[in-house]
């Protein structure tokens, strides 16, 4: 049997996706707020995180949350880590490409991760020690061993008003010569789920938050895929940088960043 956690959350998951579907068909009556340079929350981000707080607090109402709009509410050995809708940008355009996360932490351990696209009706699953799925079928990472062949995914943080660093700039601009091809999707948990079921063969990003990363990292990991800081240290949940992919091909990517480094 399901375990009764994981089984709320991705019940509370696809809530949320009903939610989000229902108001993208009415996006000129959502009200958009420009929190940090282009960085928006939109009344349905707001919506989708009560609704998803509350579901949660029905059933476990001990438990802490850290979400991306609220931010932290109470002190347990469990918390939720939740992003209301990852892709926010994607959503105010209608451009079909966003999901709802949400993670369990145990301590300091994330035990279960759910991301749900509700515009594909694609549920990604892990829990910890059981491996991953995409609509109750098991996934794994690509099988792509060199990374001239290799998909990679990443995002361009537009920083208008403000530049680019050198370095940022330098590792584009060598990847760009050594991978077979470039995505940028605006879901950084899509994009790790992407990785975890072969669609892509890794992604690279460095400027991430927990929410974005806790429960798709999972699934990633338990998709048979590396992740790890630029470093090759654990802390990349809460240090927002990050190297993912399947094994063959997170090794040559890390060692490629590092030396640009
Ligand atoms: P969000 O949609 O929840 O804001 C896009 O590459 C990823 O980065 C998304 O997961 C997005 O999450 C996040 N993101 C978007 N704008 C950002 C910003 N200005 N700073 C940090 N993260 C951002
Ligand atoms: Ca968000």
């Amino acid at each position: 049997a399901m375990n009764g956690m994981l089984n709320i959350a991705v019940k509370a998951a696809r809530e949320a996706g009903i939610i989000m579907m229902r108001s993208i068909n009415r996006l000129e009556s959502i009200r958009i707020k420009e929190k940090g340079i282009n960085n928006y929350v939109s009344s349905v981000d707001l919506n989708v995180e009560s609704f998803l707080i509350d579901y949660i607090q029905r059933f476990f109402p001990d438990h802490a949350v850290l979400s991306e709009e609220v931010g932290a509410i109470g002190d347990n050995e469990y918390t939720w880590i939740i992003d209301p809708i990852d892709g926010t940008s994607n959503y105010l355009h209608s451009y079909p490409h966003f999901a709802v996360s949400i993670a369990i932490r145990y301590e300091d351990t994330i035990e279960h991760g759910v991301v749900y696209n509700p515009f594909r009706q694609e549920l990604f699953v892990a829990s910890r020690g059981n491996g991953s799925t995409l609509n109750d079928q098991k996934i794994r990472v690509s099988k792509t061993l060199k990374l001239s062949n290799a998909l990679l995914s990443m995002a361009f943080h537009c920083q208008t008003g403000r530049d680019l660093s050198g370095s940022q700039l330098l590792k584009v601009q060598t990847l760009l010569n050594n991978v077979s091809g470039i995505r940028t999707s605006g879901s950084a948990a899509l994009d790790l789920c992407y990785v975890a079921s072969g669609r892509t063969d890794a992604f690279w990003e460095n400027n991430l938050k927990p929410w974005d990363v806790a429960a798709a990292g999972l699934i990633l990991e338990e998709a048979g895929g590396l992740i790890s800081d630029l470093d090759e240290t654990q802390n990349y949940i809460y240090s927002g940088s990050l190297v993912s992919g399947n094994p063959k091909i997170y090794e040559q990517l890390i060692s490629l960043l590092r030396k640009i480094d």
